[in-house]
């Protein structure tokens, strides 16, 4: 009887981080695996399933214009039940610190099987940073059987949580096999890419290129005015630079945005990239400013220094070694760090060395053949 594996997730980071493990469980015949999207994020997650070519044999559809938490919450659970009872699976993989992971832990501990946590054991210890992920990672690492932790440290914080050791392995971080997988897919001869290409027609490559995200909740509202106040400050003191800036589709983010940045000649505003244009960009960026989990990963793959726009971070790796600074949402912080980049190149490349603390792209095979061990 072949092992039943169920891999759900719903968001663009987390099909970004399950996509490579949904591709190796796929290619092993030990396992009868099948995957489940809540589509908690709609169109940034379809074009993760595109780049991947990921099929669901689920979609639960549930995304609605501007959700609220409690009602996401309640309608996962209570969605996720019909798929288990079908289902029947040994082991539930869940990602991160989502609602869709959190709540997905608590449905597949309501069907009794084995819960599987990727990228297990982040923390901040403040339950309001970031809101509601930390508390999300907390209780499903509570709720998980086994605990793949992308670091050390992070088992090491599993250990503090008296989780058994024999229970939790150091995989390094999923985003890294993505990104890996990813660029060489990007770079090989074939692929073409109507999104790249559109990039070119405007982008300057004889100029330097500051590549902006940003999304967290905690940074609604004045935190987002902020950070857009220091990016407008840098524009206009160096027209020399050009900021692209991917736009996030909540509408707590593009709203304001458009608002405070709309119509700036060296500030380019677009649309959510799909992954592959995205890493393609990363790559011909100078540098990155960011409140994402995922970019703070994947930049020092590519040697790019990041400013992060938070005041604490579950990833402190990155910034022990150097390539990351926690700028907050502060937009004088902001704008010096940045000019120091723009203006030091030693300093610059201090930060640009090419060590990345988050994995080296074998992350998948250590967690099947963990399972396959069990
Ligand atoms: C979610 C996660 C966050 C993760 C982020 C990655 C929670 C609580 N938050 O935050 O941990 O870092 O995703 O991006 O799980 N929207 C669209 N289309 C999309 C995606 C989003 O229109 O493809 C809009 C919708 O109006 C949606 C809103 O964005 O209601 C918010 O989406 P939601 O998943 O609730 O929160 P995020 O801020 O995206
Ligand atoms: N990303 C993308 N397109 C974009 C912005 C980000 O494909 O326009 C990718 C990025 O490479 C990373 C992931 O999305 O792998 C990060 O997602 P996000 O910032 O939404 O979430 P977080 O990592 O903060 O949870």
């Amino acid at each position: 009887m072949k092992i039943k594996i169920l891999i759900v997730f719903g968001t663009r980071p987390e099909a970004i981080k399950m996509a490579p493990l949904v591709l190796k469980f796929l290619g092993n015949h030990n396992f009868e695996t099948k995957v489940c999207v809540t589509a908690q994020h709609r169109e940034m997650l379809d074009q993760v399933l595109d780049f991947f070519e990921i099929i669901p044999d689920f979609d639960l559809d549930l995304m609605k214009p501007n959700q609220n938490l409690y009602s996401l919450t309640a309608t996962i659970i209570e969605s996720m039940k019909p798929v288990l009872d079908e289902l029947k699976p040994d082991y539930v993989y869940v990602h991160g610190d989502t609602t869709t992971s959190m709540a997905v832990g608590i449905a597949a501990f309501y069907s009794g099987a084995k819960i599987c946590h990727v990228e297990a054991g982040l923390r901040t210890f403040n339950r309001q940073y970031p809101f509601p992920e930390e508390f999300n990672r907390q209780l499903t690492g509570k709720i998980a059987d086994y605990h793949f932790a992308p670091t050390i440290l992070s088992k090491e914080n599993l250990l503090a949580e008296n989780i058994h050791e024999e229970n939790i392995l150091v995989t390094g971080n999923t985003v890294i096999d993505a990104l890996l997988y990813g660029i060489e897919k990007v770079n090989s001869e074939n692929f073409k890419d109507g999104e790249i290409e559109n990039l070119k027609t405007f982008l300057d490559f004889q100029k330097r290129i500051i590549l902006v995200t940003g999304h967290r909740r905690e940074n609604h509202g004045e935190g987002l005015i902020n950070i857009c106040d220091a990016l407008k400050t840098i524009a206009q003191n160096h027209l020399d630079v050009q900021i692209i800036y991917p736009v996030h589709l909540n509408p707590n983010v593009v709203g304001p945005v458009n608002e405070l940045l709309g119509g700036i000649e060296n500030i380019h505003l677009v649309s959510p990239l799909a992954y592959p244009a995205f890493i393609w960009l990363m790559e011909k960026s100078y540098l990155i400013i960011t409140d994402s989990g995922g970019i703070q990963e994947e930049a020092p793959s590519l040697g790019k220094p990041v400013l992060v726009t938070r005041t604490t971070t579950e990833r402190p790796e990155a910034v022990n070694e150097g390539t990351v600074i926690l700028v907050g949402t502060d937009s004088n912080k902001i704008s010096e760090e940045t000019e120091k980049l723009l203006n030091n190149s030693e300093y610059y490349n201090g930060m640009s060395m090419l060590h990345n603390p988050y994995g080296d792209g074998k992350a998948t095979e250590r967690i099947v053949n963990f399972i396959e061990k069990l």
